[in-house]
């Protein structure tokens, strides 16, 4: 399981913390990846650390609250996914594995993927998906037989719409393919040219389409299409208190804690342990993390991360607003906010 890296994408969140914690659903992304693995029947599982690993150290402990074993590896700078395979190779030995982008989210896990690979042995099983945007992304190209003919990292022009999903399932060859790549452009071990090197070397990479959902959240847009997504099969609860003049439509989960008063949930949508509503509509495919507090706001198709404040601001939409960031009112009022606002952020946004 990766979760180092630096999160450039998601500034300034990540300035402070690691992309991979970031809550969808108030759950972090990386949970779910780890919970795909566990539900695949994999419970050794390896956490690649980098900066941020006290971080994730904290939020995954010893991996038994999920039912797995973890042993962290630490990565010292961010030198690419093949580099995370070397740096690795005491604690896989010559094991099959998994590896897995904590960042990446596939919805309906990868147990079917795994029993495949269990199944046919090849030295590689790569997923791939199609997308509008190939060049954001490692980019496989099929031959006519759909054998893999070609991968490139991020290619200007690429020759496919199939990106690489970041979830892999190897055997014991990668290890010779990641000690015999050098650095990219980019100065990265890229793992895309690892596993050109076994297709290169005559080894058996066999592709894996998927057609469900997956999201590498590493964006705003991903991350917000991502938390609409598991909220859509959200199964509804309160364990919260809703007074006589606060109301909940639809799929919505009140954590433990939370108290609307005067308020509107208007679901999907899930409001966090010991969060406060007062005078507040929350619209659909919003989530509200742990111990917020919102007063007089209508927001929508947001995150809010821990204890986040928000008070009079009219509507909010679209936006991720940071941990213990304070939203509050000056002057003018617009009638919609975009915010990405980054943790302990400060906003004074204008009223009328
Ligand atoms: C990485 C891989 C890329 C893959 C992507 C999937 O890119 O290098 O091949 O398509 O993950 O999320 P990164 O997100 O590190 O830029």
């Amino acid at each position: 399981m990766l979760a180092g890296g630096s999160g450039t994408r998601l500034r300034p969140i990540t300035h402070t913390s690691a992309k991979q914690l970031v809550p969808v659903a108030n759950k972090p992304v990386l949970f779910y990846g780890l919970e795909a693995i566990r539900d695949a029947g994999v419970t050794d599982v390896g956490i690649i650390v980098g900066e941020t690993a006290a971080e994730i150290e904290t939020a995954v402990g010893d991996g038994s609250a999920l039912g797995i074993t973890v042993t962290y590896i630490h990565q010292d700078a961010p030198l690419g996914l093949a580099h995370a395979v070397l740096i690795a190779r005491d604690f896989l030995g010559d094991d099959p594995f998994v590896m897995y982008l904590g960042d990446n989210l596939i919805i309906g896990g990868i147990t079917d993927l795994v029993e495949e690979f269990r199944a046919t042995t090849p030295d590689a099983l790569i997923l791939l998906t199609r997308v509008p945007n190939p060049s954001s992304f490692g980019v496989a190209e099929l031959g006519p037989d759909g054998h893999v003919v070609r991968l490139v990292e991020k290619p200007r022009e690429p020759r496919s719409d199939l990106a690489l999903v970041g979830v892999y399932l190897f055997g014991s060859a990668v290890h010779e393919a990641v000690r015999s790549i050098k650095p990219s452009a980019r100065g990265e071990l890229e793992i895309t040219e690892a596993i050109q090197w076994l297709v290169d070397s005559g080894h058996d990479v066999e592709p894996h389409l998927v057609t469900g959902y997956w999201k590498d959240t590493g964006r705003l847009d991903d991350m917000l299409e991502t938390n609409r997504h598991l909220l859509e099969s959200l199964e509804p609860a309160v364990h919260g208190t809703v007074d006589e003049h606060s109301s909940i439509v639809g799929r919505v989960v009140i954590e433990e804690g939370a108290s609307l008063v005067r308020s509107t949930v208007r679901g999907p949508a899930i409001i966090g342990r010991n969060t406060t509503l007062v005078d507040t509509y929350v619209g659909p495919f919003t989530s509200i993390y742990h111990s917020c507090t919102i007063e007089g706001t209508e927001i929508e198709y947001s995150i809010v991360l821990e204890r986040a404040t928000i008070r009079d601001i009219g509507r909010i939409e679209d936006s991720l607003i940071g941990r213990d960031a304070e939203v509050i009112p000056s002057s003018a009022l617009p009638k919609a906010h975009r915010l990405m606002l980054g943790d302990h952020s400060r906003v004074s946004v204008a009223t009328s």
